[in-house]
């Protein structure tokens, strides 16, 4: 089982739909696959099913802000317990494909602060204790689901917030979705700083004391995907090439693919409830992109 999240600092860059995306394509290509969705806002989820259906069936108790609220904690409840199988989709996978979902909320936006509260205590000892159950809030969750996907894929919040560090904690490995563009770029190098300096800190405090230790984390960077690029004579714009080759400049994985702009396509999906990648038979060029990286990222990173 392979943990990988999705993060970018910046809002709108396209986490969610290649969150949506990969997770669709490698549960057609017969992969067992979880979606965790962990921005507030909730695109995923409402990618995934309707609003209406939403609050019927999972809002009151079946969402990630029931295992992250502190003064919602319910010792019976499993993890397992808050998946649900999307409808619409599973008509496009076939053979042992899975695609599931754990739904979000727009009350996880309080869930930070609560659990900011909880942070702290009054020795080194306590603190540690306290650091580390506040971050391994998400990975606690994961280990309940004893090896029952190949791959969970989490959608994060746009902040470095206790929510997206719980991801990064529960991660092998990080995916960076990026627009091409000198805020994006600027973005990435801060991002990367962030997660050296979260990592340093929880493998500082994962021994508790001598009877109580925790595994150290070591999530590696996927790599950058460059997302909305766009193109003119079958490359990227020129406009876009030095953000590009900038971010090649630092010391990460930058992907050889792209994400190709298309507003119509990208922005309808959601409401039909089934990703791009498997329904655009008529976009063969955007289809074959996706599936581009798609072949990457099973070869580099499953
Ligand atoms: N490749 C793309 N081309 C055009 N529009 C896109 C593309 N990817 C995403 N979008 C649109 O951009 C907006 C933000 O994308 P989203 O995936 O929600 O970003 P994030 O999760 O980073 O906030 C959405 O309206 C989405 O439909
Ligand atoms: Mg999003």
């Amino acid at each position: 089982m392979k943990t990988i999240s999705v993060i970018n600092y910046k809002g709108g860059v396209g986490k969610t739909t290649l969150t949506a995306n990969l997770a669709g394509e490698l549960a057609r290509r017969d992969y067992k696959v979880l979606m965790i969705d962990l921005d507030p806002q909730a695109s995923l989820t409402f990618s995934f099913i309707q609003p209406e259906e939403w609050k019927k069936n999972l809002a009151s108790n079946k969402t990630i802000k029931n295992w992250f609220k502190p003064s919602l904690k319910d010792k019976k409840l499993k993890f397992q317990d808050l998946i649900f199988e999307p409808d619409n989709v599973q008509r496009y996978l076939n053979g042992s494909g899975q695609l599931h979902l754990i739904s979000s909320h727009l009350e996880l936006i309080n869930v930070d602060l609560e659990l900011a509260t909880s942070l702290g205590g009054a020795n080194m000892e306590q603190s540690k204790q306290n650091f580390l159950k506040v971050h391994r809030r998400l990975i606690n969750g994961i280990e309940q689901l004893d090896d029952a996907y190949d791959v969970i894929l989490i959608d994060c919040p746009p902040n470095f917030n206790i929510v997206t560090k719980n991801a990064i904690v529960a991660s092998d490995s990080i995916l960076i979705p990026a627009k091409p563009d000198y805020l994006s770029t600027l973005g990435i190098d801060y991002l990367i700083r962030s997660l050296d300096k979260l990592v340093k800190d929880y493998n500082d405090y994962c021994q508790v004391d001598d009877e109580e230790e925790f595994e150290e984390i070591d999530p590696q960077i996927a790599g950058v995907l460059f997302t909305m690029v766009q193109f003119y004579g079958g490359e990227p714009i020129s406009a876009i090439r030095p953000f590009i080759s900038q971010t090649k400049k630092l010391d990460i994985p930058v992907f050889d693919s792209y994400l190709r702009e298309n507003k119509t396509l990208f922005a309808d999906a959601p409401q039909y409830g089934v990703p791009v990648v498997l329904t655009n038979n008529h976009r063969p060029d955007i289809v074959s992109e996706i599936n581009e990286f798609v072949d990457q990222f099973e070869k580099n990173i499953l």
